[in-house]
């Protein structure tokens, strides 16, 4: 009975450690491309994303828009701000660069006379944290 019994139990163990293998080998991916992004967000816009999310909610941004990642920012009145790296547009047909976005955050209204989105008194500062927020997820 343990004879046969044997092959079966090993083939377990062989079987849990290669899918502990593979489940730490996909965590170390998801978290090296987390800090990654991070690293090129904090590049690219010179801003803290740690700051960001009090910052969201100083200035009513959370009221506005779903924003992943920050506790109780569900607004529906703006899109969801998600996915901003990958945008080739931002607010009003604006092309996706750092300073773009930086500057959108802070006066919408000096690019589109019609936007819903208010100029919020955000500082120019402010706004790098956000969009290092925004460009790390
Ligand atoms: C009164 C609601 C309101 C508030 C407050 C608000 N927004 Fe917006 N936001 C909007 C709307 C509506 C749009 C879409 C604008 C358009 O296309 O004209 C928008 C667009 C954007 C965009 C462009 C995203 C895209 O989908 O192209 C970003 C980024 C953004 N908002 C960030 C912020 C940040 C950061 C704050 C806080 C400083 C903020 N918003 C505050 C309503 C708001």
């Amino acid at each position: 009975m343990t004879v046969t019994l044997l092959p079966f139990k090993a083939g377990l163990v062989v079987s849990a450690v290669l899918t502990t293998a593979v489940l730490t080998g996909v965590a170390v991916a998801i978290v090296k491309d987390r800090s990654q992004k991070s690293a090129v967000a904090t590049a690219m816009t010179g801003g803290d994303e740690t700051l960001a999310p009090a910052i969201f909610r100083r200035y009513g941004c959370s009221g506005c828009h779903t924003i992943p990642g920050v506790a109780g920012a569900d607004g529906k009145v703006g899109g969801e701000l998600n996915m901003v790296r990958e945008r080739v547009y931002i607010g009003d047909g604006l092309n996706n660069t750092p300073d773009n976005l930086v500057r959108w955050i802070v006066s919408p209204t000096d690019f589109s006379k019609r936007t819903a989105m208010p100029v919020t008194g955000i500082t120019e500062t402010e706004a790098r944290h956000v969009a290092a927020y925004l460009y790390a997820r």
